[in-house]
């Protein structure tokens, strides 16, 4: 028997890849939790023992550099970044059994243990390999944090090992001026030992892996490729300074970000087990990744990171002696009105974004709608998203409940003692095996849509039987408490085929009904039954909220371009509380702001303004009028004659007082410490400040 066909007493753990915790998330993670988090809630509702389980993942060169230009600890970061995760995916009603960290105790232990273990199989080799390094830094540089001229056809600019203009593929190190793009040093050659796990090594074993019913077939294929083409040992090590793991036995090695990351599966499913299970012998822990576990593991990963959950991790799993995933569900990926989300088309929508403006079913539904098992990309069309979300949702489906709920609370709550029309009941029914073994298939599109033929007919019998209009006639008052308890009765049907997609709709169902919503093998009608008072389930979606959430990801008009609608811009809106960060902005977002040593050539009050000083600061090629909120620290002759650093390609900004024409850079807790000088180095008005 396959475990798809198994009774009530599988175990299953499921997992969401782990977002990195240097940005936050947007719609594309979204419908992959929003997948993972479907399947989990329809296993549970089947009765199944599941867990779901996801973390932050913490570590590399690119959380270690946010850290620094934030000029905050790593440790700091991934917290502040870990929390709004979090707040997000509630927000969308993931319901993780656990969400941790990969920077934790728990995932140290297990990938050290897994390292240790393929070291002792005779699976790690060491090589000295030559890499680009910046020497100001300190630090080697990976290929996308190196920048120059194309080799070929010398377009500016370019970063990594391929030109964006002509194609042309080549080492970072062939640029021509090549630059570290952390700190424009120039980059050296410079060599360093790396540990290598022997993945050649695992080729046998992984063509057998990939065949064997635990990918997708599309996957499968791929990978094949791959594996014939030969598999190359994998680098599992990096130089320090790095944010990760110290290699047990290589001091100032550690361990790559992708080496630890999966680990983060065990490790958020340890924490679990030891906080809310004591199981303190580690029994429960071992019979979900024990070797011979009869558990099942399924990870639901984007399309991207294919090659590190189906050929690099079954491979170290395998070889440390603990079981391998049942199955490897790979979705494609999001693309907004039919184009890859793009900030500068203002369509990369983040969740909270999202959340400010549009409730979270309406995008698990949308989602469901047209997510089946496969890879191809799905698209978050917008007119059609709310199209299909008031059609079916609110058109539909909750319209069964409100056109009936009325008339049995008019006649005292208690539904019907029989079936008005049984046959429709039988139908609706019978068509929860079919739609069960759809969820299980991950084929959720068509799910919905045969739960949404089922509301149709449910929504096709009300209309003819037209309790609104028997309602009005002598002598019919039991024909429309009939009619409307089978109504109900389909409604509470359909909600317990929707409750994994629609979980909060589900809830609120619940009340009304009164009942738990239990998808049982067969379900049993409410007869007889009393009823709570209803209440509107789901407003209509409108496309002015779909426009308010864009506007939202709108990007600042360029600054140098269009200063004259600057001044029209709203003012930021004030941070709620000061310790949540302000959205993560690019390198490239931060690069373009030009600051300068300023000379500060007069200052004076400003009638009126109880904070403002207006200043004259003097860039050496020009001089501007300046604004600034700091008359709580400084008497304007204390500032004149000093230098300090301003922002000089901000735009202008129409103020009550006149036109600022940019801004100074102070640090401080403010009041009367507010430090705004640079100190008398020698430093000249218009230097550009690094
Ligand atoms: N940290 C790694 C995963 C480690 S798993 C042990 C990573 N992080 S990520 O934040 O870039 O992506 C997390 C998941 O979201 C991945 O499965 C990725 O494929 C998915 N998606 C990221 N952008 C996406 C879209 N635009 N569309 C759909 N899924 C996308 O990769
Ligand atoms: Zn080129």
């Amino acid at each position: 028997m396959s475990a798809s066909t198994s009774p009530a007493n599988r175990k299953i753990l499921v997992t969401s890849a782990l977002p990195y915790a240097n940005g936050s998330l947007h719609l594309g993670h979204l419908l992959e939790t929003i997948q993972t988090d479907i399947w989990v809630r329809f296993q549970k509702a089947r009765g199944r023992q599941c867990f779901y389980v996801c973390a932050d993942d913490t570590h590399g060169t690119a959380i270690m550099l946010k850290a620094e230009q934030l000029g905050i600890s790593p440790e700091q970061l991934i917290a502040e970044v870990r929390a709004e995760h979090e707040a997000d995916f509630a927000g969308f009603l993931i319901g993780f059994d656990h969400y941790h960290s990969t920077h934790s105790e728990e995932n140290r232990e297990y990938s050290e243990r897994i390292y240790r273990a393929v070291r002792d199989k005779g699976l790690i080799k060491t090589k000295a390999i030559t890499q680009a390094f910046d020497p100001e830094k300190q630090l080697f540089l990976a290929d996308r944090y190196i920048k120059g001229s194309c080799p070929k056809c010398k377009a500016e600019d370019q970063y990594g090992d391929n030109c964006e203009a002509c194609g042309a593929t080549y080492s970072p190190m062939d640029l021509i001026n090549p630059v570290s793009a952390i700190s424009g040093a120039t980059p050296v050659a410079k060599e360093s030992t790396h540990y290598f796990f022997d993945l050649p090594a695992c080729t046998d074993y992984l063509k057998q892996w990939t065949r064997a019913g635990h990918l997708q077939d599309e996957v499968a294929n791929k990978l094949a490729e791959w594996l014939e083409g030969g598999l190359q040992p994998w680098d599992i090590s990096r130089d320090a300074p790095y944010f990760g793991f110290e290699i047990p036995d290589a001091p100032g090695k550690y361990f790559y970000v992708w080496l630890d990351a999966p680990v983060g599966y065990m490790a958020s499913f340890k924490h679990l087990c030891d906080t809310q299970f004591n199981d303190r012998n580690g029994f429960l822990f071992d019979s979900y990744w024990g070797a011979d576990s009869t558990a099942e593991l399924y990870h639901f990963i984007g399309k991207d990171i294919i090659n590190f959950h189906a050929l690099f991790w079954p491979a170290l799993l395998h070889n440390a002696g603990f079981r391998t995933p049942t199955k490897v569900c790979a979705h494609g990926f999001l693309t907004v009105d039919g184009k890859k989300m793009s900030k500068s088309r203002g369509t990369f929508i983040r969740a909270q974004s999202y959340l400010r403006h549009l409730q979270p079913e309406y995008l698990r539904y949308y989602f469901a709608a047209k997510l089946g098992d496969g890879v191809d990309d799905i698209d978050l069309n917008l007119t059609d998203f709310v199209q299909r979300v008031n059609s079916d949702l609110v058109g539909k489906l909750v319209n069964i409940a409100s056109r009936c709920a009325g008339f049995i609370s008019k006649a005292g709550g208690l539904l019907s003692e029989t079936l008005d029309h049984p046959d429709l009941w039988q139908r609706t029914v019978a068509a929860g095996p079919q739609i069960a073994a759809l969820y299980e298939a991950r084929q959720y599109g068509h799910a919905m849509r045969e739960i949404m033929a089922l509301a149709d007919e449910a929504n096709q019998y009300i209309n003819d039987k037209a309790p609104w209009a028997l309602a009005k006639q002598e002598g019919q008052q039991q024909a429309v408490i009939d009619i409307c308890s089978q109504g109900l009765n389909l409604f509470r049907a359909l909600m317990i085929y929707l409750q994994p997609v629609l979980p909060a709709t589900a809830q609120k169902s619940a009340a009304f009904l009164n009942d738990s919503l239990t998808w049982d093998d067969v379900i049993q009608p409410l007869l007889a039954h009393r009823i709570d008072t209803f209440t509107p389930m789901m407003q209509r979606v409108e496309m002015k909220q779909v426009e308010a959430m864009l506007a939202e990801e709108k990007p600042a008009e360029p600054v140098a371009e269009k200063p004259a609608k600057a001044d029209k811009k709203k003012a930021p809106a004030p941070a709620a509380d000061d310790n949540a960060l302000a959205p993560v902005i690019e390198f490239d977002d931060f690069a373009k702001i030009d600051l300068r040593v300023a000379k500060i050539v007069a200052a004076q009050h400003v009638e009126g303004a109880d904070k403002l000083l207006q200043l004259t600061l003097d860039l050496g090629f020009e001089q501007r009028n300046v604004f600034a909120g700091i008359k709580s620290a400084y008497a304007p002759e204390q500032l004149v004659g000093r230098l300090t650093v301003m922002v000089a390609n901000l735009a202008p900004r129409k103020m009550k007082f006149g036109m600022s024409e940019g801004m100074v850079i102070a640090a401080g807790p403010g009041g009367s410490d507010i430090f705004l000088l640079a100190p008398d180095s020698g430093a000249q008005p218009g230097m550009r400040v690094k």
